[in-house]
């Protein structure tokens, strides 16, 4: 496996890059915006193809690169599905699995530092976000954080995990790199406690000044979405006309989510599935049975779809259009999906 730490010196963020092995499929975990130029060049020096990138949770230092890698590389951008971000590609509930060539991520929804935090499995290691940091955790005094929560998402999620389980979070202030779960049972102060109304008043009690980027950064990462002027323009057109072309001759209609998607609310009728990640290797092997038809995409909520028919512009494939706004806006005006 390739693994990969990196550290943003001003943030005190780490980053994560995934990937099974050379030449493969890579995922990225927390990236920074002023870091994304580095990302890239380890990515081409590595032979890795970025296919997904992950923010644990709305960042209040630091401003997410995960819109910038989207823009650069096509990624899926991905996380948890109580975010308020405008959109990302993708929202994973509580114990969803996400994959990439060879490996998977399974999603554990872990709330108390913010309200919408995630926290992400793989094998043999966890990546807690700003939940669980190492002998520390997460402060709980601002975006809807909760020592509560903190507590439970700590105790009776993460702490559940095998004692050897490595753990990779989102910052460290003194220079730790890992720690595991028994090291962090048995050493990490603020889990010393007998009782959660212990833990929550060593929570409200912490006093810290709020982070310097706050009012620039959580503003900010919560537009990471392309919106729906933008996924207009590129082909993008809205239910009812989406709804009117199913109907037309020569037309083909892909699904570009993935099966756990898909397996979650249904499908549209007569739609065949090519997840993102593989659309480029679908269009170039299917010339010859798509070139004289009308390509009809859709995803969750129009992000993969309008990055679809850019996509499909670069093969020369004309006659491309995507649902705006994808299921999210097909199901609210009324339209029915089949399992
Ligand atoms: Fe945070």
């Amino acid at each position: 496996m390739l693994f990969r730490q990196l550290f943003d010196k001003t943030s005190c963020t780490y980053t994560y890059i995934i990937a099974s092995a050379k030449g493969r499929e890579a995922l990225i975990i927390d990236p920074v915006l002023e870091n994304v130029e580095r990302y890239i060049l380890l990515l081409k020096e590595l032979d890795l193809k970025l296919v997904k990138v992950i923010d644990t949770h709305i960042h209040a230092d630091h401003i997410s690169g995960i819109a910038e890698l989207r823009d650069r590389t096509n990624c899926v951008t991905i996380m948890g599905d109580k975010t308020p971000t405008d959109v990302v590609s993708m929202q994973v509930s509580d114990q969803e699995l996400i994959k990439i060539d060879g490996l998977e991520f399974r999603s554990l929804f872990t709330p108390g530092h913010t309200s919408e935090s995630f926290s992400f499995l793989m094998s043999d290691r966890v990546f807690t976000g700003d939940t669980l940091l190492i002998r520390g955790t997460g402060r709980t005094d601002f975006q809807n954080g909760n020592p509560r929560d903190s507590y439970n998402s700590i105790f009776n999620k993460l702490l559940k995990l095998p004692d050897e389980t490595l753990i990779y979070p989102a910052h460290d202030y003194k220079g730790d790199t890992v720690s595991t779960i028994l090291e962090e049972r048995k050493f990490n102060p603020r889990l010393q406690v007998k009782s959660v109304s212990e833990y929550i008043q060593i929570m409200n009690n912490l006093n810290l000044p709020d982070p310097k980027l706050m009012d620039v950064a959580v503003p900010r990462n919560l537009k990471l979405g392309i919106d729906f002027d933008k996924q207009k323009v590129n082909c993008g057109i809205d239910p009812s006309k989406f709804n009117n072309f199913l109907f037309e001759q020569d037309v083909i209609l892909i699904d570009l989510r993935e099966q756990s998607e898909i397996d979650k609310i249904g499908r549209i009728k007569n739609s065949i599935k090519v997840s993102f990640p593989k659309i480029s290797d679908y269009l170039n092997k299917n010339k010859d049975e798509l070139r004289n038809k009308k390509i009809l995409f859709y995803c969750a909520i129009g992000q993969r779809s309008t990055l679809a028919v850019q996509i499909s512009k670069s093969y020369q494939y004309n006659k491309c259009l995507h649902l705006i706004g994808g299921l999210k806006n097909w199901e609210q005006v009324g339209y029915k999906l089949v399992k």
